[in-house]
């Protein structure tokens, strides 16, 4: 292997153990050995703050220095904020979609939104009768910046056209209008946690308040807790019931359809009931 060759490979081999490691997740990079920011020359320092800011911390509390003994550092206590209130006040106060969206993506007290690349908001028609509902973006949909755009979301494109609905029709019967319970991934994509659900289900709430679907439909286990309370898409799908004042229909997630085929015809027998509903014989 010449040299070009190797260093060719060596990029290609760095890319792919890169591109691994964001898939599980990672979202910092740590060295080694610790690095005090506050040792660092100022020109060194990203974002440093004023010397007159800066407590001494690489003596450690209490140990004495050439200024004479020192006192006990103090460090401000953060007071604790209630980040579920905060999610309340801050999504009442949205009153179109717009702001909503601009919300979400200035609210900082979820640790998801560190690790992700996009808020994901919505896709699709806003006016459409049938919302659906997800879970939280995977890594398609976290580059991407919209829901539902990875191999799940082309087979739910697939499921909902067979009954003549997509999300990019512009007539509002023909149309869906889609969003998740989180807009940013979680890591590796594990479950949301319930203090996840909880922290962004205000938001959640006013997203369907303000597009304001005539039928909800929640596509598998964390929306259906997240708007119910309720665990267990496998008994719970197929069955009409009403939630946020809206007649809302549980249905498996797609992702679970594309490992599990089988149920898919249990799944083809729900998009039929919504079809009757939307069709007023449901
Ligand atoms: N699964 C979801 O629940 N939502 C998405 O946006 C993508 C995959």
């Amino acid at each position: 292997m010449g040299i070009t060759d190797q260093i060719a490979a060596d990029w290609h081999a760095s890319l792919a153990a890169l591109a691994w490691q964001v898939d599980l997740g990672v979202s910092d990079v740590v060295g080694d050995t610790p690095v005090s920011r506050y040792d660092l020359p100022e020109t060194n320092r990203a974002g440093a703050m004023p010397p007159a800011a800066v407590t001494p911390r690489a003596a450690g509390p209490g140990a004495p220095s050439a200024a004479g003994p020192s006192t006990p550092p103090v460090f401000a206590q953060t007071p604790k904020v209630d980040a579920v209130a905060a999610a309340q006040t801050a999504a009442a106060r949205a009153t179109s979609l717009d702001a909503l969206r601009e919300a979400m993506a200035g609210f900082d007290l979820c640790d998801l939104k560190k690790g992700a690349r996009n808020t994901v908001f919505c896709d699709g028609n806003p006016a459409a009768r049938v919302l659906i509902l997800g879970e939280a973006p995977g890594r398609d949909e976290d580059m991407e910046g919209r829901p539902f755009v990875g191999r799940a979301g082309q087979l739910l494109d697939r499921m909902f056209a067979a009954i003549g609905l997509a999300r990019s029709n512009p007539d509002p019967a023909a149309a869906l209008y889609i969003t998740n319970v989180l807009p940013w991934r979680p890591p590796g994509n594990r479950d949301p946690e319930p203090g996840e659900v909880a922290m962004m289900r205000p938001f959640v709430e006013r997203h369907i308040a303000l597009a304001d679907p005539d039928l909800i439909v929640v596509m598998g286990n964390t929306p259906l807790f997240a708007l119910t309370g309720q665990k267990g898409i496998m008994r719970a799908r197929g069955a009409w019931t009403t939630a946020l004042g809206k007649p809302m229909l549980p249905m498996v997630h797609p992702a679970y359809l594309l490992r599990t085929p089988i149920a898919k015809r249990k799944a083809w027998a729900d998009l039929l009931s919504l079809q009757a509903r939307l069709r007023g014989n449901g």
